[in-house]
């Protein structure tokens, strides 16, 4: 194993999860498998509930033996160790099995939010090179758009289909799961810059280790926890806190497979007695504009302990969860690349609301400037972290460069702004870069301003994050219209639907305003930093490298 993610730390607490030989780990079965032979196999692994309601049970064994069949289903169809095999598919039970599934095989996962359309689509599975994609007959049609113009891609399997789950039936339930060495890839997310085309994130195996440690301390889990995480596996906190670390700790998990819904998700944490939960912060605020009234209709006195991540909560959000719940939402800090939290309010700090927490100990975080060196407590610079650690990003898919870019002067550069106070509790400030994040999830202006620009009436178009009192930031584009089009309220309509159609669902401009050009600087770069200074009112700042705009 490479030495430099093994710091004496890690090694000592190496034990904590279940290797299969001196050299081999693999995170899946270390998060369902390992439990059969502790005796556990019977305890309630997921607890999983339909938008329509129904619940269906699933324990570590029967995750354990349908992962196998999975797992024996990819080896016959041709499925080797670090082939790329992506999951599209809604949170439905066969997301999470057959995530293990393709662990167990060596081969590399990789997930896809069902919110995607076939750019977004398109972008990952050309790029990773996937042999397999797994999907859903509702989404299946997204994949048959663009499957030409994949020749990568060999398999297109169909969880609902009647053939294909005959198919898998016939698979044993036992598998001899694959001896990946702790530095072995287990899966990759495509996540979003400023920059061009979402990138391939890379994690190995070993990250497993951290991700059970961070579970434990700033979620609090314990052996007798029912756990619901709210996260999508298509984003990396459903991956790493619904299925790798959660499971690894042997908690019961609540997985419910509808839409945001205030009464609904009350309802959820009341019938399934839910004592910690993990959320979001856009989530949090829209439950608090529903208002206190309703959350006291419910019997929510099992909630333990809750938990937020992926976008700044504000301190109106932490209160009002001490005044619904009678608890204090903890935030959390980390991104795709982390792999695991890294800055918490574990449960025995006191809560200073609006802070992030501290980093855990064995995290060394600082703020610094440009080039690497400490600015003074209070003041605002970069987040920055020193590497390395097991739950690090290995690569970026195909893209050195850009994975080592993260790295300067010895430290890894978040990418985020941030404050560090006397206490030595960091305060979130912004991003450095024009990466937008709205209802906490990670879009890049690049990928938006694409899809815009493939509409027959745009010329170009400049995308920013614009604040919003819910959703943390909202999508706003400023469009250039080829002449003689005229900009209707319609029209603005129908550009936010052909971005919809062709991107995503939920990475759509909510604002669209019609502008004559687009500030750019000399070598034709669009400034986004200016377009959101003029939006908030704000002054312009340095435009030596402007174009007379
Ligand atoms: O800007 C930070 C924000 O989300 C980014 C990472 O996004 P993603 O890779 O999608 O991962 C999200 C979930 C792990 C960060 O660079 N972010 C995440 N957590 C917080 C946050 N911003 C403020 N406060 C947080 N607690």
């Amino acid at each position: 194993m490479s030495q430099q993610y093994t710091s004496s730390y890690w090694q000592e607490r190496k034990e904590d999860v279940a290797w299969l030989d001196e050299q081999s780990l693999n995170a899946a079965y270390n998060a369902v498998d390992k439990h059969l032979e502790t005796g556990n196999g019977n305890k309630t692994a997921l607890i999983y509930e339909a938008e329509d309601g129904t619940v269906k049970r699933f324990s570590f064994l029967a995750l354990s033996q349908q992962s196998n069949k999975f797992a024996n289903y990819l080896l016959s169809k041709g499925v080797k160790k670090g082939d790329r095999v992506f999951l599209f598919l809604p949170r439905i039970p066969e997301l999470f099995i057959g995530f293990l599934g393709i662990l167990k095989t060596g081969a590399i996962a990789g997930t896809m939010f069902s919110a995607f359309q076939k750019d977004a689509l398109r972008d990952r599975l050309e790029n990773s090179g996937a042999t397999v994609v797994i999907t859903a007959k509702e989404l299946v049609d997204r994949i048959e758009q663009i499957k030409s113009e994949l020749p990568e891609l060999k398999h297109v399997l169909i969880v609902d289909d009647e053939t294909f789950q005959a198919d898998l039936e016939l698979h044993p339930d036992n598998f001899s799961v694959c001896k990946t060495s702790p530095e072995d890839f287990a899966f990759m997310l495509y996540t979003s810059g400023t920059t061009g085309k979402p990138k391939g994130i890379v994690h190995a195996h070993y990250g497993c280790l951290q991700q059970h440690e961070s579970a434990k301390l700033a979620l609090d889990l314990k052996p007798n926890d029912i756990y619901w995480c709210t996260a999508d596996p298509g984003w990396v906190t459903g991956i790493v806190y619904s299925i790798l670390s959660n499971w690894s700790l042997g908690i019961t998990t609540v997985v419910y497979g509808g839409r945001f819904d205030a009464e609904k998700w009350y309802e959820i944490l009341e019938k399934h007695k839910v004592t910690v939960w993990y959320s979001a912060p856009t989530a949090i605020r829209m439950l608090m504009a529903k208002g206190t009234p309703l959350v006291k209709k419910y019997n929510l006195s099992s909630l333990r302990y809750l938990a937020s991540v992926g976008e700044p909560l504000n301190p109106e959000a932490v209160i009002w969860g001490k005044e619904a719940f009678g608890k204090y939402f903890h935030d959390t800090w980390w991104q795709t690349e982390t792999g695991s939290i890294m800055i918490t309010n574990t449960p025995n700090l006191e809560v200073k609301p609006g802070s992030m927490g501290k980093p855990f100990p064995w995290v060394e975080a600082a703020i610094l400037d440009d080039d690497g060196i400490p600015v003074p407590d209070e003041e605002e610079g970069n987040l920055c972290l020193k590497p390395f650690w097991p739950s690090l990003m290995r690569t970026v898919w195909q893209n050195k460069e850009k994975y080592e870019s993260y790295f300067k002067n010895g430290w890894y550069f978040s990418g985020d702004r941030a404050k560090k106070d006397k206490d030595g509790y960091f305060w979130f400030v912004g991003r450095a870069d024009d990466v937008i994040k709205t209802s906490g999830e990670r879009v890049g202006p690049f990928e938006v301003e694409s899809a815009l620009v493939e509409h027959p009436s745009v010329v170009e178009a400049g995308v920013i994050g614009k604040p919003d009192e819910i959703r943390g930031e909202i999508i706003k584009a400023f469009v250039v219209l080829k002449p003689g089009v005229e900009g209707t309220e319609a029209l603005k309509t129908e550009l936010a639907e052909h971005v919809k159609k062709h991107l995503a669902g939920h990475a759509y401009p909510r604002e669209v305003e019609f502008i004559d050009k687009l500030p750019k600087t000399r070598s034709g770069k669009i400034m986004r930093r200016i377009l959101k200074a003029k939006e908030l009112g704000q002054p312009i700042g340095d435009t030596s490298t402007l174009e007379e705009y």
